[in-house]
């Protein structure tokens, strides 16, 4: 549930929650052109400050998406100005809360807007629809749930295959792209799990319909490649620096159903995320079936960073007040 805040960023101004509305002819709500982010925000009660966990690392991913969308040839905020309004934005919201931002970067009006200097032509050229941009923040939770955070995911493998590089770009966070996540996301919603994992083009294990994934063999921990058709996540990269500090080795490879099966632990990672057990997968344990010490002591070490209590990591947060 999302409790509404004072105000959203509209392309660059700040209006009312409730007036932060768009023309049913908006290109992105047609074709899916979107670019977004998911950015997470997270309080210290001790200091009293909200931190944004990697701004400049979502920014980044962000732009990466801009560009080979070509939405640059009518975008002219430039990376700073969006981390400067992100920054704004939580503070005049006063959020002082485990929290969410959403970045939305889209193709407009198909219709004539002289303001924007441009003519608006209906159909899937987008180049004479103007760029928007809105940028949301708000209060958020556990998002698979409180239990699955603490206690393991319950999981299934979909029978819905990742979207894969020849067709569209798995590694752009493009809003067009979720139709595919979402059919894997419901299979499992229905079928009674927590969330989905896919597989790649391949058949090999690609990731979940929001998440990273990772397993640990024999004290080695392992995620999948970039070539396994992932998006290339801001805490999967958090995640692996975390576990070589913490002295494991850290590799990526490419793993089967029944290897994953039989590992000795298994986790996603995400912004919305964080850092989720997984302790069946189709009903099969993992392990021994609860949550296992090696995903514990990365949890516990992610939250430390994020809440700003561990120094060595403090150039990956973002003071807000
Ligand atoms: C498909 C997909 N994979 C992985 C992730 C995890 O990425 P991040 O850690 O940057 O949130 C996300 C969420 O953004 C996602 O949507």
């Amino acid at each position: 549930m999302v409790k509404p805040t004072k105000y959203i960023n509209m392309n660059g101004s700040l209006v009312p929650w409730y007036e932060a509305k768009i023309h049913v002819l908006t290109h992105g709500l047609h074709y899916g052109s979107g670019i977004f982010e998911g950015t997470r925000i997270y309080y210290n009660a001790e200091e009293n400050q909200t931190y944004i966990f990697r701004l400049d690392a979502h920014v980044d991913r962000l732009y990466r998406g801009i560009r080979v969308y070509r939405f640059d040839t009518d975008f002219n905020v430039s990376k700073e100005e969006m981390i400067e309004q992100s920054i704004e934005l939580v503070r005049e919201n006063d959020l002082r809360e485990k929290g969410y931002i959403r970045h939305i970067v889209y193709r407009g009006a198909m219709y004539e807007v002289p303001e924007r200097g441009k003519s608006g032509s209906f159909g899937l050229n987008p180049f004479n629809s103007p760029v928007d941009y809105a940028i949301v923040a708000f209060a958020l939770g556990a998002y698979l749930g409180e239990d699955a955070l603490m206690k393991g995911a319950h999981v299934t493998i979909s029978s819905w295959r990742r979207i894969e590089h020849q067709s569209v770009p798995p590694s752009i966070k493009a809003s067009g792209n979720y139709v595919n996540s979402m059919l894997a996301k419901m299979q499992a919603v229905l079928t009674g799990f927590d969330e989905a994992i896919l597989l790649d083009y391949r058949g090999y294990v690609s990731e979940g319909s929001g998440e990273n994934i990772f397993w640990v063999k024999d004290e080695q921990v392992f995620t999948t490649p970039l070539t396994a058709s992932i998006l290339p996540g801001i805490t999967r990269d958090s995640v692996m620096q975390i576990v070589k500090d913490l002295g494991y080795p850290m590799k990526e490879d490419n793993i089967t159903i029944a290897q994953l099966l039989t590992a000795d632990e298994v986790f996603f990672t995400g912004t919305a995320g964080e850092v989720t057990p997984i302790t069946r997968i189709d009903h099969v344990k993992i392990g021994n079936g609860v949550v296992g010490p090696v995903t514990k002591r990365i949890q516990q070490k992610f939250w430390e960073i994020v809440e700003g209590k561990d120094p060595k990591y403090e150039k990956w947060l973002t003071p807000v007040f």
